[in-house]
């Protein structure tokens, strides 16, 4: 197949960048692929909301800066941050004349709600299902636009460069160009060449490389693993986010539920077992401090009294409103016996975004030449070292935005590659026993929950390292003699994710937003972003 543009992954940043694209040159083809269903994404499941400076008498655009490079802890790029906050209200806008609805006050006006690390009320939301009701309208503006073509149970296996013309292809090559990406029709289990004057990862997050996270299972790293294997330029892969707030269920398999933010923001109060508040021992904001310094307190709370979680206290809120702002978060707890209004929240931490990933510019260019990326694979040098809430829709906005000005000016100077060889499946066979594979999957998130998570240390990375070592060559193995399917291409992805981030860890020699090491429990001065 061949289109003038490739959009791996249907959540707000690939679908908002189709719309983009696709309107201001409507006689182009733009092909988004998406790996399961159009829905299936960590968009839909957003609950808090999107910041955005919207009340000028109290907010400005200087506080909203302030309080990402805050939470970001020196590594995030100003310029950047500035871009992201200063043209997020008018991409908000725009998605509201696409037909998204936010919550409002009784005066017509927007409710702003509050969460960890913002010094104002800047969070658009409806109610606790944002992401789903952005997305909705997203996915219903697509639709209207005839040269959007939308592929589902399409899995981007691999970007095409060079390497896949006979050249050799390393890190330090000059111009390595991408030409688009095999794509495994899971429908019909045949490897596809989509050819692409220009390709964007749109790829999401890669949750899944640890055994408790609000992620979907679609969250497994896919756009970053394809770019370390085309060599292309990766950073900050040790920073990942944990939510403090996820609703403890020890039942629980596969996803964890997310408790919002929000709720602390509306006032809910974190609480150990025997019902005393500790956040303010660890920092002024008490439980609204933004989520490493929360998350990390938690851990630690639960160390010192060896239980399995910390409860969150929403009984004294007012019960009413309470439920018009998170009916799905009250109607969740009282479906695994809690009543919110009566009983405290058993909440732990849970993986819940990378702030790492594909190095961009400030047009969303990546490291290869006509290959973007946006949305949460990327490393924008909007985050830095840790992500302020809500940042995030926000971020696949403005980039989506400002990717398909880029696009628009390039595209015209830029030629298909039909020389590109169609996958080569010789020689291999059907993967015998699928529990090498699932099996595989449950180990490496045993290793980087015990080892790589909110508190690290040379020991543990070391075995870590060590342990993904044989992870990786057993996959590989697998891999190069067995027929792709989706699931042992997203175990390979995780593998290299688990190892990247395990790596960028132990190069990293000291502690900052959020990676905490004992063994080097400050902050350096002279310490930067880290590349791979
Ligand atoms: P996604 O929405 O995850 O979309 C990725 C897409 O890529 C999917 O369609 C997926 O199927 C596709 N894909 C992946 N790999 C492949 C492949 N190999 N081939 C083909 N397709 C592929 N952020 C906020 O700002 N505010 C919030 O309130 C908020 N709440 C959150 C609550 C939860 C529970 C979670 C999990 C996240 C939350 N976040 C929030 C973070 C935010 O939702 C995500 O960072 C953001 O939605 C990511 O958007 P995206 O378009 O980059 O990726
Ligand atoms: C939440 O609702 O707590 C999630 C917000 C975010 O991840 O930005």
């Amino acid at each position: 197949m061949e289109t003038d543009v490739l959009i791996i992954g249907s959540g707000i940043a690939g679908l908002t960048l189709a719309i983009k694209v696709a309107t201001k040159r409507p006689n182009i083809k733009v092909a988004v692929i998406t790996k399961t269903v159009k829905e299936e994404c960590n968009t839909r499941y957003a609950q808090g909301g999107i910041s955005a400076v919207w009340n000028h008498e109290t907010d400005n655009f200087e506080k909203h800066i302030a309080d990402t490079l805050d939470a970001g802890d020196g590594l995030c790029e100003r310029a950047i941050v500035k871009i992201v906050v200063e043209e997020g209200p008018d991409r908000v806008r725009e998605i509201i004349d696409w037909g998204a609805k936010f919550d409002k006050e009784e005066d017509g006006s927007y409710d702003l709600g509050k969460e960890g690390g913002h010094s104002e009320n800047r969070i658009l939301h409806y109610k606790d299902q944002t992401g789903a009701e952005m997305h909705r309208a997203i996915m219903e503006k697509a639709k209207t636009i005839e040269n959007i073509i939308l592929l589902e149970h399409h899995f981007a296996l691999d970007f095409l460069t060079q390497h896949h013309l006979g050249r050799n292809v390393s890190r330090v090559t000059p111009g390595v160009e991408c030409y688009g990406a095999y794509v495994l029709n899971k429908k019909t289990n045949l490897i596809e060449t989509i050819l692409s004057k220009i390709t964007i990862a749109a790829t999401g997050g890669a949750g899944q490389i640890y055994k408790s996270t609000t992620n979907p299972v679609i969250a497994t790293g896919d756009g970053v693993a394809m770019m370390y294997r085309a060599k292309g330029r990766l950073e900050n892969m040790e920073f990942v986010q944990f939510h403090p707030t996820s609703l403890y269920n020890p039942a629980q398999e596969g996803t964890a539920f997310l408790v919002s933010e929000a709720v602390r923001g509306f006032g809910a109060i974190l609480k150990r077992q025997d019902g005393s508040e500790f956040m303010y021992d660890y920092d002024h904001r008490g439980s609204l401090a933004p989520r490493d310094i929360v998350a990390r307190a938690i851990d630690n709370e639960m160390k010192i009294s060896g239980g399995e979680f910390v409860y969150l206290d929403c009984r004294h809120l007012n019960h009413d409103e309470f439920y018009e702002h998170f009916p799905t978060i009250y109607d969740k707890c009282k479906s695994v016996g809690i009543d919110a209004f009566k009983e405290m929240i058993p909440v732990v931490p849970s993986c819940h975004y990378h702030c790492g990933g594909i190095n961009t510019d400030e047009h969303g260019r990546t490291s290869i030449n006509h290959l973007y990326a946006i949305g949460e694979c990327t490393s924008t040098g909007l985050h830095g070292a840790n992500r302020l809430a809500s940042n995030s829709l926000l971020e696949g906005l403005v980039f989506a935005h400002r990717v398909a000005i880029d696009i628009d000016k390039t595209i015209d100077s830029i030629q298909i590659n039909n020389k590109i060889p169609d996958w080569d499946a010789k020689g291999v066979t059907n993967p015998k026993e699928m529990v090498l594979i699932t099996q595989s999957w449950k180990e490496l998130k045993e290793i980087m929950s015990s080892y790589v998570g909110i508190v690290r240390s040379n020991v543990r990375l070391k075995r870590a390292l060590d342990r993904l070592w044989l992870l990786y060559n057993e996959t590989e193995a697998l891999y190069g003699t067995s027929m792709i399917s989706a699931q042992m291409a997203e175990l390979r992805n995780l593998i290299t994710i688990g190892y990247l981030v395990t790596k960028s860890a132990s190069q990293r020699r000291e502690s900052r937003g959020l990676h905490f090491t004992t063994d080097y429990p400050e902050k350096q001065e002279f310490i930067d972003v880290s590349i791979l």
